[in-house]
């Protein structure tokens, strides 16, 4: 059998970048059949820039506060994107609304990370909520992302429980430790065409998949 290409990924930050780490480290020890060939900021101080720098990916800001509308910067960001031919965008942690101008164009291709088991908890503030809901799991969810927010097709969850004294950094931190245990693998899913979004439905080794795989902390992942 002949190997596929790595694929060529593009991963778009705002912040502290611990998801794009741990793309970083999936691409290093070979468990990602990835090449990320760019990291792109819309904050200049984003310390996943660095992370990006040192690992030798190429690292871009553009900034936000550059352009006086929201369709004009997401033109602008699909030009630079599309500049590295990824076969796949990764979300990670970019903390902006995208319009269908970006969005349009991406579908099939591009992916988040959500601090919720969606559909609960869309949009901001998610583990507050979480919390003040009373709810006993929470969780995170990766998705295919289309025009409606946090609506896209679900690849994978997995849950966490909810403690009597969470707070919501306790909780946000028990949350990321799934997200960087799942976010990988919904990629490396991707990378080897085991699943991909077909006129708004999840394909999962080409069959429809409704109800995603959901995993807990416990589970060994080599298993799905
Ligand atoms: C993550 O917790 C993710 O759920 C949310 O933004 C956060 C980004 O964290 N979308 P990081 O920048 O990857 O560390």
């Amino acid at each position: 059998m002949t190997k596929r290409a790595p694929l060529p990924v593009v991963v778009l930050i705002s912040g502290n970048g611990s998801n794009l780490q741990s793309m970083i480290d999936g691409q290093a020890s070979g468990d990602l059949p990835i090449d990320i060939r760019a990291v792109i900021s819309n904050r200049p101080n984003a310390f996943g820039l660095e992370r990006a720098r040192r690992a030798g990916i190429t690292a871009e800001v553009l900034d936000h506060r550059g352009f006086d509308s929201r369709e004009h910067y997401d033109a602008a960001l699909l030009e630079r994107v599309e500049a590295y031919a990824p076969g796949l965008v990764v979300l990670a942690g970019f903390m902006r609304i995208l319009t269908p101008t970006f969005v349009g164009p991406m579908q099939g291709r591009l992916i988040n990370v959500h601090p919720s088991l969606l559909p609960a908890f869309r949009g901001l503030h998610t583990h507050e909520r979480a919390l003040e809901a009373g709810v006993e799991e929470h969780g995170c969810s990766v998705h295919f992302v289309i025009p409606e927010l946090d609506a896209g097709p679900v690849i994978v969850q997995a849950r966490v429980p909810v403690h009597p004294d969470d707070t919501p950094e306790t909780l946000a931190r028990r949350v990321q430790v799934q997200e960087h245990r799942i976010y990988p693998l919904a990629v490396r899913w991707i990378a080897e065409g085991r699943v991909r979004m077909d006129d708004h439905q999840l394909l999962f080794d080409g069959k429809p998949r409704h109800a995603p795989p959901v995993v807990r902390a416990e589970d060994e992942l080599a298993a799905l």
